[in-house]
């Protein structure tokens, strides 16, 4: 038997503080710190998640190391978050990378936030074995920042096939609950009204832009103006309609990601489909995506729940598998905030 890999994940990118120790591909523990701040804004305050990243660290790693009943000693490597995020939350967490790094004398691992979120499919938890999907697979990766269609080669070997030309799907989804007068995110506020909702009570237009590529932006602004109208003839259109409201949205943007991923595979003929990123814990989407498995046969592979959103297991596996290819970085690594 090969020595077990110990790897600690930081992950920092956005508005959770998330530490995670896993042996080799398996989950020994993931804590994340979810920043409570930004609910009442509507959306992430920068400099607010800056703060509070730095406040919740160490206590973070601390937990994760103690839940996972590993001594620091034992860390074969550190990965962490170098972008895409923003800057002062990613700052918080590659310093302190760093930092843990130079002082173990252990190897530096950077990650890149994106592909975590699709390698977060090969995750195992303890005593609850998971099917992992094989390669080449296609990947839809949508999160509150990002909406990208690839085709996955192989670990690092992804191809981009599509992606959103303005907003994200997730930021559809906020930006919907917060015309709707409902907290940030949005996304899995929209997800329960929606599960009383009737889908077809209203219509939205959805874009088909040509190829692979989606736009979010149009239907957001007619959603707007479609609920502005209403609440001209009743002050409490929103109230009196949010479940139907909700489950409408939410068909529209669910109907557009899947539209394109239809495409995707009858284009490619890949048999194996794979969903990622916090959009995927929707349960419209979850069962939008099996049933597109089911019409062509294919494999789907979902990450469990708490795997979707931003958590280090994902930055950790992500980092386990740079380790076995021994991509290490020099502690003079700098953060970067757009996808490169
Ligand atoms: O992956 P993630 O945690 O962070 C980014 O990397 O952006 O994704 C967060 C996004 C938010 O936009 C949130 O509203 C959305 O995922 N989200 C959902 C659900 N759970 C989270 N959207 C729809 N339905 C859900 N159940
Ligand atoms: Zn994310």
């Amino acid at each position: 038997m090969p020595m077990s890999v110990y790897i600690l994940g930081i992950e920092s990118s956005c508005d959770d503080t998330s530490a995670a120790v896993i042996q080799d591909t398996t989950i020994l523990s993931n804590v994340i710190a979810s920043q409570k701040v930004h609910a009442e804004y509507g959306g992430v305050v920068p400099e607010l998640a800056s703060r509070a990243h730095q406040q919740n660290i160490i206590p973070v790693i601390d937990t994760a190391l103690k839940r996972a009943k590993i001594h620091k000693n034992q860390l074969s490597a550190i990965a962490f978050t170098n972008g895409p995020g923003l800057l002062g939350s990613l700052l918080v967490g590659s310093s302190f990378a760093k930092a843990m790094a130079y002082s173990l004398n252990v190897p530096l691992v950077e990650v890149d936030h994106l592909q975590a979120h699709v390698l977060a499919n090969f995750l195992q938890k303890p005593d609850a074995p998971k099917a992992v999907p094989s390669f080449p697979f296609l990947c839809l990766t949508v999160s509150g920042g990002h909406t990208l269609l690839l085709q996955v080669n192989d670990y690092f070997d992804m191809q981009r096939l599509g992606g959103t030309i303005d907003d994200a799907a997730g930021e559809a989804f906020d930006k919907a609950a917060k015309i709707l007068g409902l907290p940030y995110p949005g996304g899995p506020v929209i997800d329960k009204y929606a599960q009383e909702g009737d889908p077809d009570r209203f219509q939205f237009a959805i874009s088909h832009l040509p190829g692979l590529d989606y736009s979010f932006s149009g239907l957001k602004t007619s959603f707007l103006y479609f609920v502005r109208d209403n609440l001209k003839d009743n002050p409490n259109f929103i109230e009196e309609n949010i479940h139907d409201l909700a489950a409408s949205i939410q068909k529209a943007i669910i109907q557009s990601l899947m539209n394109k991923m239809e495409k995707a595979v009858k284009q490619t003929r890949c048999k194996e489909l794979v969903f990622a990123g916090g959009v995927s814990a929707n349960s419209a989407l979850r069962a939008a995506a099996q049933r597109l498995a089911d019409k062509y046969h294919c494999n789907l592979y979902l990450p469990s729940l708490d795997l979707t959103t931003d958590n280090a297991a994902m930055i950790a596996v992500c980092g386990y598998f740079k380790y076995l290819k021994k991509e290490f970085v020099n502690v003079d690594v700098v953060p970067y905030s757009s996808s490169r």
